[in-house]
């Protein structure tokens, strides 16, 4: 298939894993197992379809609310495929970028985070955001609290405060805003994810389950991106 106009930026919301293992008669562990390998191959084909962003939603900060044995199990194979996956990422081109509240974890995962993005942080082909105990609002908080913090000390003043520099306060300061939301799993919604960010954002929603996410499904959300107006607040005709 032919894509005419690409997203520079894709972001996901990976829903679906514990019903697909529930379709299964299996654990739902076994769903985020599966969707590890819907990520590694969404991750490469990303990069051979030329798009520069992708960012993951991995973990939100509503997702404690989870069974513990659960959160334990997600909490273990991030680290693990962050663990296994670096090196590979690495020789591929793609930077990683972990976003997200990581204060309440411990050394280690901090300092497997710093690793990763320290090896990673000079790769051009794919920057590869992971958010994990993420949320929007938690984003705008912390963008709030670090401009008051800047005005608090005297470095910035009220009334120049703009939107560029409430974006370059944010987790994702650098990264261009998405071009194209993807979120499987059949849910109509953002569920607290890039809420800034989202503002102009194409929105696409597919009841496919994340471990059933493939390049063909990648293509038709890419297709469906291709064929719409992307207006910008300005009128059809001013586009045309
Ligand atoms: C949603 O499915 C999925 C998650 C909360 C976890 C997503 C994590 C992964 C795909 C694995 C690790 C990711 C990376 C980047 C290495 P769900 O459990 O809410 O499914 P359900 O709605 O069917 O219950």
């Amino acid at each position: 298939m032919t894509i005419t106009l690409l997203p520079r930026h894709i972001a996901i919301v990976m829903d679906g894993n514990g019903r697909w293992a529930k379709n299964k008669g299996r654990p739902r562990i076994a769903g985020h197992r599966r969707g590890v390998e819907s990520v590694r191959n969404i991750v490469d084909f990303c990069g051979q379809r030329g798009i520069e962003y992708l960012t993951l939603f991995a973990f939100s900060s509503e997702n404690w609310r989870r069974p513990r044995s659960e959160v334990d199990f997600l909490m273990e194979l991030l680290v693990s495929t962050l663990e296994n996956e670096v090196q590979k990422l690495h020789a591929n081109g793609v930077q990683l970028k972990i976003i997200g509240d990581l204060d309440s974890f411990g050394a280690r995962i901090q300092k497997l985070v710093a690793h990763a993005q320290s090896l990673t942080f000079d790769n051009k082909k794919l920057t590869l955001t992971v958010a994990i105990n993420y949320g929007g609002r938690w984003d705008v908080a912390e963008a709030a609290r670090a401009l008051a913090a800047k005005i608090a000390s005297g470095d910035l003043l009220v009334a120049d405060i703009t939107e560029q520099l409430v974006a370059e306060a944010m987790s994702t300061a650098g990264i261009p805003d998405p071009d194209l939301f993807i979120r499987t799993g059949g849910e109509t919604r953002i569920s607290n994810f890039l809420l800034w960010q989202l503002a102009y954002t194409e929105l696409y929603f597919t009841d496919v389950l994340w471990p059933d996410f493939d390049e063909i499904q990648l293509d038709l959300a890419l297709s469906s991106f291709a064929g719409r107006q992307r207006r910008f607040g300005r009128t059809g005709e001013q586009i045309l």
